[in-house]
């Protein structure tokens, strides 16, 4: 690969634990057609930007055959590739270009369910007796007619659909278009595995694996408790505690069958989405023997103020098991973006919190021109879970719009009509523009990689949380004789740490204009302001 790594980059850490992940949504990177999609030669056409920006692997959201009910989350063939993005030869293209550029490439892999158009289902559902019948979950109705257990499914409703024609019901913990594969028979598990050796044969670094808790159902099936938390409005979902519908203890044994097709590969990466509380997300590292990260969606969970963020980072620290490595993922495309969730100002705070806490941070596209959701006018919405719950702000749209590049028709994102409305201030919010304003968030962005990607002690550094006061968060990252502290001001008002006995230098701040100043005894800081400080002592 042309690119390495940064010059501090300690010999011999895999490149996902010293990397930074970039998600990219593949409708909305970049249109080459002209139809208004984003798709794979569009991405191609970006790579330069992204190594400008100075990440290391691209995740890529699901690019292959798919009805588009779950915008590709519905998967009709695992082996291809839509014709929408592209076709099979461009993808081997992209990866080849990618890795020229020194970019790995992770494909989303969707075990869970695939589309109901997929030859799998439309043979299990075709008769009793197929032999496919048992590769999804199918059950006779409850003794009273009606579904079989009370499960609901994500997207709202009933998580089983009746098939006339058979007379049984089908489980889906999405869509009715997306059917649940039935992890618990082998040829269901073989097949899969063999979708993974497909992709890493073509060059793939690895896999962010769709929903990896669902895989394993409690086998009798049975009903789940009520949430005694839910509260009218809430999504459907939320009524009933996901007891047996999810994360139940075989999981663990279908997770180390994946695993070990992804080690028969050198240096390829297994991350897990797993929605779960940190105790049982732990769990997923499987001694080794599971995925390599489990996804932390804690910064998407948090409240916003520095003690609910320093317990929560100091605890999860603690919890990740030694020999494991930590991550972190302030957004996706399924959350509200970060800018729209913590504000303007803070989203610049949230930038340096991502990019020097120990583990492998993990950005969303667009995160760093600081885009906002944008309200979907209703003729507009494409998200099947707003469809299903209407207005109950459940919808997915908003944090999916178009990537805003620079100042053209559509900011440079299509020639086309794009498929989601464009933010309003993508005149200004673009990449052109912020990279040239070097007080931009887009610009900080490029500095605190740019800084990560230098220093042993940002990537690989133990960390310690600070005591600081109820507005300000702040730790160090250590390593051999190197320590650096960073100090974050969660709230509007200036603040101050006062650390006696502290003498360094600011090596970085969220403004511009303090670098290389001195601090002794105590760190002053602005409204909304962060910086790292290099300690002498
Ligand atoms: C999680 C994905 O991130 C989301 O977008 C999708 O709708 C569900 N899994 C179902 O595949």
């Amino acid at each position: 690969m042309a690119r390495q790594t940064g010059n501090g980059t300690p010999a011999g850490v895999a490149w996902w634990k010293r990397g930074i992940v970039y998600q990219i949504y593949p409708l909305s990177f970049q249109d080459s057609n002209g139809d208004g999609k984003g798709d794979l030669n569009g991405i191609r056409q970006r790579l330069d930007y992204l190594v400008w920006l100075g990440v290391d692997a691209i995740w890529i959201s699901p690019i292959y055959p798919s009805p588009m009910a779950d915008f590709g989350y519905d998967v009709s063939d695992y082996r291809a590739i839509a014709a929408q993005f592209g076709t099979l030869e461009q993808f081997d293209a992209l990866v080849q270009e990618a890795h020229a550029h020194g970019l790995r490439v992770i494909l989303d892999f969707v075990p869970n369910h695939a589309s109901d158009q997929h030859p799998w289902f439309l043979l299990s559902r075709s008769e009793r007796d197929n032999p496919k019948r048992d590769w999804y979950i199918w059950r006779d109705p409850a003794p009273g007619g009606g579904p079989p257990n009370n499960w609901i499914s994500n997207f709202g409703g009933s998580a089983w659909t009746l098939d006339p024609a058979t007379g049984q019901y089908y489980h889906h913990a999405f869509l009715a278009e997306q059917p649940d594969l039935n992890w618990h028979n082998p040829q269901v598990r073989a097949a899969m595995l063999d979708v993974l050796r497909f992709w890493m044969e073509r060059g793939v670094d690895g896999f962010r694996i769709d929903v990896l808790w669902h895989l394993a159902k409690d086998p009798q099936l049975r009903d789940n408790p009520p949430n005694p938390g839910y509260q009218p409005g809430d999504a459907d979902i939320r009524c009933l505690l996901q007891v047996y519908s999810c994360d139940q203890p075989d999981i663990h044994d279908i997770v180390t069958g994946l695993r070990a097709v992804l080690d028969e590969y050198p240096d390829r990466v297994m991350i897990g989405e797993i929605y779960l509380p940190v105790e049982r997300l732990v769990a997923y590292y499987g001694g080794g023997r599971g995925v390599h990260l489990p996804f932390n969606f804690q910064l998407i969970e948090a409240s916003w103020n520095a003690s609910e963020l320093d317990h929560m980072v100091h605890e999860y620290d603690s919890l990740v098991p030694q020999e494991e490595w930590p991550n972190w993922v302030p957004g996706n495309h399924d959350k509200p973006r970060i800018a729209s969730r913590v504000g303007e100002a803070q989203a610049r705070v949230a930038a340096m919190l991502l990019l020097t806490l120990r583990g492998t941070p993990t950005m969303y596209y667009g995160d760093e021109l600081g885009m906002c959701d944008v309200s979907i006018p209703s003729e507009r919405v494409q998200d099947p879970w707003e469809k299903n719950e209407p207005g109950l702000g459940l919808g997915r749209d908003p944090q999916r719009t178009p990537m805003q590049w620079d100042t053209a028709p559509n900011a440079g994102f299509s020639t086309g009509l794009p498929w989601l409305p464009l933010a309003h201030d993508h005149d200004t919010h673009n990449v052109d523009c912020l990279g040239r304003d070097p007080s931009s968030i887009l610009a900080l962005y490029r500095r605190l990689i740019a800084l990560r990607r230098e220093s042993a002690t940002l990537t690989s550094g133990r960390y310690a949380r600070v005591a600081a006061g109820t507005q300000i968060m702040a730790y160090t990252r250590e390593r051999a004789d190197e320590r650096m502290l960073v100090v974050l001001n969660l709230g509007h008002a200036p603040d101050a740490l006062a650390l006696p006995g502290l003498q360094g230098e600011v090596m970085l701040s969220t403004r511009l204009d303090r670098e290389g100043e001195k601090v002794s005894d105590r760190v002053e800081l602005r409204g909304d302001e962060g910086v790292i400080v290099r300690m002498v002592r």
